[in-house]
């Protein structure tokens, strides 16, 4: 993994706060954006504690940052239950899962982070599990083995995925809520930052310059909480803690974050392309190579939100550099059609290009399960 990023959306030590955080919103109704998920989750809670039913399960996708626990957490809430937080690639073995699973208490919330990670083998208890609230456990081998069935308590499975589309088929169709998370609108981002000066008891912001650090933000809740925090220390030590737009400015130029919300690995990954391979094509190894990066983390970390901005194209031939990427980083703009895959909603309107899921593989951390509400 290449050093840490202030613009990386993955949670990073500094992020880590607990689930009670007053940063975090406290009840679904603060909070802020993904207006269809929060509306389609309201009407869901409402009914089935009316019912005194338990929660859909609900799979939580998009990228990192945007709020999957957040919400998963919100909902343990609004139900009055607990939540327990579990991560797909720490469940190694089927007996992580079943002890979490017996653990449960009625309505209780079990959140399963990075989901498309679980092991095939700890997957196949989950389908009884979800859909008629029992286990089937083998005990004994040869001729002696036995089958027997525990019953659990009504639950809610909260699964969480950057990568929706490996997940199997089996396991996609037993969540009876599905919701892909967009990224940020520059005005909610604001309203986050707003709520986050009261809480940090940061006076006199003007909104200039909450929307200096919402534009450079990369559409993402996590991103933008970070830079308010580097822009209220450089405050507090170059300008006796008063803000504006240009403290913002000096702020961020100081982390190496530009107008766009793009820093020195991401300039440095265009300018590679731009003079190097005089915009492309070119493969992705190969600028990995020249940069002396992990192909995994470009893939991952860097040309998301460059394809989405539109800085970057992904051809069948390798990876093009756009016009308005070329102009960015002043180099000349690559000969013939450069225009990047369009698909799907994203930052900058429905008919802008959406990032590319990418597939890397990783180390697998030692299972831990943790409970109840952590984050
Ligand atoms: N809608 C929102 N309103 C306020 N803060 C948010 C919102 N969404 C996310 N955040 C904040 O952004 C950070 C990242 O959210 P998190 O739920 O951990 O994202 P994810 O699980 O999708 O990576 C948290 O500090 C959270 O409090
Ligand atoms: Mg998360």
């Amino acid at each position: 993994m290449a050093k840490q990023r202030i613009v990386d959306a993955k949670a990073q030590r500094v992020d880590k706060r607990p689930a009670g955080s007053p940063l975090r919103p406290q009840r679904l109704s603060e909070y802020v954006g993904q207006r269809d998920l929060i509306e389609k989750l309201s009407i869901t809670l409402q009914a089935v504690c009316e019912r005194g039913e338990p929660m859909e399960h609900i799979l939580l996708h998009g990228p990192p940052g945007l709020g999957k626990t957040t919400v998963a957490h919100l909902i343990a809430v609004e139900m009055g239950t607990r939540a327990y937080t579990a991560s797909g690639p720490a469940l190694t073995k089927a007996g992580d899962l079943i002890g979490t699973l017996t653990r449960l208490q009625q309505h209780d919330v079990l959140f399963i982070d990075e989901i498309h990670r679980l092991p095939p083998a700890v997957e196949e208890y989950i389908y009884p599990a979800m859909e008629d609230f029992k286990i089937d456990i083998t005990v004994d081998s040869g001729r002696h083995a036995k089958v027997i069935t525990m019953a659990l308590q009504p639950f809610t499975l909260i699964g969480a995925t950057t990568r929706a589309g490996l997940l199997s088929g089996a396991l996609r169709n037993r969540f009876g809520i599905s919701h892909h998370l967009r990224f940020y609108p520059q005005e909610d981002l604001v309203t986050i930052l707003r709520r986050a000066t009261e809480v940090l008891a940061i006076d006199e912001i003007p909104i200039s310059a909450l929307g200096v650090i919402a534009a450079r933000s990369r559409g993402t809740p996590r991103v933008t909480l970070r830079l308010l925090r580097r822009v209220r220390d450089f405050a507090h030590v170059r300008a006796g803690g008063r803000i504006d737009e240009q403290i913002v400015g000096e702020a961020l130029a100081l982390e190496g974050v530009d107008e766009l919300g793009l820093d020195e690995l991401d300039r440095s990954y265009l300018r590679t392309l731009g003079q190097t391979y005089h915009g492309g094509p070119v493969g992705l190894e190969a600028i990995a190579a020249t940069l002396a990066e992990d192909s995994g983390t470009l893939e991952d970390v860097v040309e998301p939100y460059l394809l989405q901005i539109g800085f970057l194209a992904r051809t069948r031939q390798g990876r093009r550099l756009t016009p308005a990427a070329a102009k960015h980083v002043r180099c000349s703009a690559p000969q013939g059609d450069a225009e990047p895959h369009r698909s799907g909603d994203s930052l900058f309107g429905p008919n802008s290009p959406r990032p590319q899921p990418a597939v890397v593989a990783r180390p697998r951390p030692a299972p831990t399960i943790h409970g109840p509400v952590e984050s």
